[in-house]
């Protein structure tokens, strides 16, 4: 069997003596939702037990376990010892090294448990080429090379290593490699190709020139950061903390609730009583029957301050703010994911009936608009840009910009924070849609925003708060 790598556990997997004959392997618990793994093996030989020793310390290749094992135990441990290490392996408890001239030049680390983990040998007669979802940071002060495609991580230990890699962004063989870093030998060239070529790292290039991820057409139609987010919002295949974790309980104060007021210009909305339109809404299969997107507008009979009053206070606005463990969440018309309501709104105006061209901020709590600035050339542009996505319709009478306050999200989830945000800009805007057509108001979602350009407008900081939703409004 060809596995020519140093196996060792990875951090964190520890080995505890129960007993003379009973020990156990156990994975750390990372959160609520990936509780510790326990192995118990019982009877554990000497030589079975001394083995387990080495992989939790300075590590061994599958070899040098084997003979440990019929050294000091008899040829039947054997099979014991290959079902525990395709066990550990398949787990994600054991991580592969490359050494060259005798020293670690990268570690392949397991991130989550493998279906099956299948060292892949390369061979010197063939190409091979970097995956394009493939990519290199900065993790604890080490360079590593990660691919959504991935159940692994590849530390690049030294300098050596991270060359190779930068060389495979082109089609290459062993020969090739070595004659560019000739301070590698071929075979150690040949065991990082086989250790990147067994976790989707790197990939043959076929004689006739092809490369399988770029022939699957599934694959091909994954964009690099979709593919990313996808792998790293959900779980299994990675092995981060997920959900409310709280990673800066203590470290950094938390965001209230409610966003401070942005202005002392200040327009007070319209309250609708909502007990009278319980009573004389149409009913609610009418309006999910009859929501449709509406991107004409009339704008020679345009929307009143009136008809924004009423369609902010029956979808954003706050019902009432409570305390709850070391969080400060509200209640609004619609659901959000942890009730952080981390998405504030703004109006970008053009037409409204007594409402003043410009841009405005909605305050939830109070029911009112914060003047933020008049119809500026960046308001334009924001409105312009809706109408460019638009195209064949024109300019909306309110451009309804939802901007997410980021830390009330980062500051107690963990790997799910950007997804949640999405999901709840979702469901507002559903919320939208069914008040805008219970109005009887025209409304369409909008697919595409300029953050940039909002962050300008509405003078945020972008990486604090900035916009991750449109929604257009006007009569019909
Ligand atoms: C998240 C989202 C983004 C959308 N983006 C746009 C857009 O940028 N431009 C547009 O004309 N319509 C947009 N729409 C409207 C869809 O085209 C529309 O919902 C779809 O065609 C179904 O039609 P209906 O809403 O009338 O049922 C969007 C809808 C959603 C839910």
């Amino acid at each position: 069997m060809y596995n020519p790598f140093i196996l060792s556990f990875k951090q964190g997997i520890s080995v505890i003596e129960e007993s003379s004959d009973r020990v156990i392997v156990q994975s750390p618990q990372v959160d609520l939702n990936i509780p510790e793994y326990t192995i118990n093996i019982e009877p554990v030989s000497p030589g079975f037990l001394a083995a387990l020793k080495l992989l939790a310390t300075e590590g061994a290749t599958e070899e040098n376990l084997s003979e440990l094992v019929l050294q000091t135990d008899s040829f039947s441990e054997l099979p014991n010892l290959y079902y525990y290490l395709e066990k550990f392996i398949n787990l994600g408890f054991v991580c592969h090294t490359v050494l060259a001239e005798e020293l670690p030049m990268a570690t392949l680390v397991p991130l989550g448990k493998y279906d099956k983990f299948q060292i892949k040998e390369a061979t010197t007669d063939k190409k091979y080429v970097l995956s394009r979802f493939a990519y290199c940071r900065k993790n604890k002060e080490k360079l590593v090379l990660e691919s959504p495609l991935s159940h692994s991580q590849l530390i690049l230990v030294d300098l050596q290593s991270a060359a190779l890699i930068a060389e495979l962004s082109q089609p290459r063989d062993c020969r090739e490699i070595y004659n560019k870093i000739p301070s590698l030998s071929e075979d150690t060239i040949k065991n990082l190709f086989s250790l990147l070529l067994s976790d989707e790292m790197l990939l043959a290039v076929e004689e006739d020139g092809t490369i399988a991820e770029e022939t699957n057409e599934t694959l091909v139609q994954w964009e690099f950061h979709d593919l990313l987010f996808h792998s790293r919002t959900r779980t299994g295949r990675h092995s981060n903390p997920v959900g409310r974790t709280y990673p800066f309980l203590g470290k950094i104060e938390r965001l209230p609730a409610i966003k401070p007021k942005v202005s002392n210009d200040i327009i007070n909305l319209y309250k609708p009583d909502i007990e009278k339109l319980k009573e004389s809404d149409y009913p609610f299969s009418l309006i999910l029957e009859d929501r449709k997107s509406i991107k004409q507008f009339n704008d020679a009979n345009p929307i009143t301050d009136k008809q924004i009053g009423e369609f902010l206070y029956r979808t954003a606005r706050v019902k009432k703010v409570m305390e709850k463990g070391p969080e400060e969440i509200s209640n609004r018309p619609y659901p959000n994911g942890g009730a952080n309501y981390e998405l504030e709104l703004y109006l970008a105006v053009n037409i409204c009936e007594n409402i003043p061209d410009g841009f405005y901020h909605y305050c939830p709590q109070d029911h009112q608009l914060c003047k933020i600035s008049d119809r500026t050339k960046n308001v334009d542009q924001l409105l312009e840009e809706i109408w460019i996505t638009n195209r064949q319709h024109h300019t909306p009478q309110v451009l309804i910009i939802m901007a997410a306050r980021f830390a009330r999200i980062n500051w107690q989830y963990e790997s799910i924070a950007y997804a949640a945000i999405l999901k709840n800009v979702g469901i507002l805007l559903q919320t939208m849609y069914l008040v805008a057509t219970a109005m009887n108001l025209g409304s369409c979602a909008i697919a595409q925003g300029n953050a940039d350009l909002f962050a300008l407008t509405a003078k945020t900081d972008y990486y604090a708060e900035t916009s991750v939703g449109e929604f257009i409004l006007g009569t019909k």
